[in-house]
């Protein structure tokens, strides 16, 4: 605004000196005149020229630190935001890092073959995507840094180690994955998608959005956080997963270990999963046939937590692991909140039975027991959505695990991560004054009847009714 203020001045100027120019006769006064003229020309053109690159510069400054803040304020993971650093590179970047990584990552799913009963969709929305706060401060600059999440979290072991080998922006704390080769297809296609989709934008194109804006990339991940799910066979679980898949898609850097009570995967899971595009795990553990067998209350999805710890044991080094059961409702700030929890971290739980909501209780700012509809003789009664723990301390807790005992997996869970002083809980959701997740219950529904094949034959009921599960 400042050279344009000038820029006018000076114009004015010029046509006022320009009239006296014209208003003389004297030939000397002339060639004074011209010469003034031409002095002038010069001068502003080069002003324009000063203004021009001027502008330019503007456009490629980083944001003063007050609009990050302001950004930060939007971002309810505000304490990464301030990492990211301005790269005017990035954009260029983009399309180039795009095509390096769906090469590699197809490479990589070709070659990889996993002996586990695991499915792993590197989905790379899960990666990055999800940061609300990213998107805030740039769109396109998430996508190489998605991308190469995604490359990395496709591969395992020592594949993921090649893979980080060759991009640039990989991260340490991307979750490990494994891949099998039946989800190449699957896979490879929706990376192959995005591959033409971001590349096919013109460089004039690109010139212009980075005209219009500075650009940011993360120049590090938050912390990785692991999400056991619990799941088994029945007509709503596609309905449960397809809901949590989306909400956890909101959610940056995180593995999402699906496991199922049962001997065998469900390709139907598999394929739902693949179709959410977070990255996730699929695993088996069934429940011990001493437990299914019994007419007393079940031990429900304690052999797949028991499965998901023994994975992150073997796995994650750092972090946070949360156990989100397949039918619960969640609010996406909670994950943000969790990322950080130190040793335990605990929040309130919405709905749960008449009682309303089970919830520390906060007294002088210190943890003061629990509110729950029953007790039962818990240290900790508290529900299955209401806490989360840090994986260094779990690490630090080997025997840690959750007890086959309905009624006291939350408690008995809890107390195995013993030595833990109350002032070591972490208490989320300010202060447990506020809900952010929610124990739900979806309707049982019978299972579907048989489809009529003589009387459907031929049409689409015949592939509908494929995608049903039943018990
Ligand atoms: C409540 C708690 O929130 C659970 O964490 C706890 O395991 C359960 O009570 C219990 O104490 O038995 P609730 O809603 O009553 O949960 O149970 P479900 O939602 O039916 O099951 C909890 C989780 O285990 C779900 O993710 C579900 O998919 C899974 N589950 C359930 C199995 O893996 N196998 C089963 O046979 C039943
Ligand atoms: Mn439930």
């Amino acid at each position: 605004m400042k050279g344009g203020g000038a820029y006018i001045s000076i114009g004015s100027s010029t046509s006022s000196i320009n009239s006296m120019g014209s208003g003389s006769g004297s030939g000397s006064k002339m060639t004074l005149g011209k010469s003034v003229k031409m002095y002038l020309t010069i001068f502003i053109a080069t002003t324009c020229i000063y203004m021009v690159l001027y502008q330019y510069h503007m456009s490629r400054e980083p944001f003063a630190p007050s609009e990050v803040g302001k950004h930060q304020e939007k971002s309810s993971s505000s304490s990464y935001i301030a990492s990211y650093l301005w790269s005017p590179m990035s954009l260029l970047m983009a399309n180039a890092t795009t095509t390096t990584t769906t090469t590699t990552t197809t490479t990589t799913v070709s070659s990889t073959t996993t002996t586990t009963a695991t499915v792993s969709n590197a989905g790379q929305v899960g990666q990055g995507s999800s940061s609300g706060s990213i998107r805030t401060v740039s769109l396109a600059a998430t996508r190489p840094t998605q991308a190469s999440s995604l490359a990395s979290a496709s591969a395992g072991g020592a594949a993921a180690h090649k893979t980080a080998a060759t991009t640039t922006t990989t991260t340490s704390t991307t979750p490990p994955a494994t891949v099998t080769t039946t989800t190449t297809t699957t896979r490879a296609n929706p990376i192959a998608k995005k591959g033409p989709a971001s590349t096919s934008m013109s460089q004039s194109q690109l010139d212009a959005a980075h005209k219009i804006r500075p650009t940011f990339v993360a120049a590090s991940e938050p912390p990785p956080l692991y999400i056991i799910t619990p799941t088994y066979r029945r007509p709503e679980q596609l309905a449960e997963l397809t809901r949590l898949g989306y909400t956890l898609k909101h959610v940056a850097n995180l593995l999402w270990l699906v496991i199922e009570d049962a001997n065998k995967t469900n390709p139907l899971v598999a394929h739902t999963l693949d179709r959410i595009g977070v990255p996730y795990e699929y695993m088996v553990a069934p429940m011990p046939e001493k437990y299914k067998q019994t007419k007393k209350a079940k031990p429900r999805g304690v052999s797949n937590r028991n499965r998901g710890l023994e994975y992150l044991r073997q796995h994650a080094t750092e972090g946070v692991l949360y156990f989100a059961d397949d039918d619960n409702t969640y609010d996406i700030s909670i994950f943000e909140q969790m990322r950080y929890i130190s040793k335990v971290g605990m929040w309130p739980v919405g709905l749960v039975t008449k009682t309303g909501v089970s919830s520390p209780i906060i007294r002088n700012g210190k943890l003061d027991g629990y509110y729950d509809g029953w007790i039962g003789g818990r240290k900790y009664p508290v529900d299955m959505a209401g806490f989360a723990v840090n994986i260094k301390f779990l690490r630090q807790r080997p025997h840690a695990q959750m007890p086959f005992k309905p009624g006291y997996e939350e408690d008995g869970f809890l107390r195995s991560l013993a030595p833990l002083d109350n002032d070591e809980i972490d208490l989320l959701a300010d202060e447990c004054r506020d809900i952010l997740t929610w124990h739900t219950q979806t309707k049982k529904n019978p299972p579907a009847q048989a489809l009529n094949k003589t009387r459907y034959s031929n049409t689409n009921l015949v592939h509908i009714d494929k995608l049903l599960v039943r018990p």
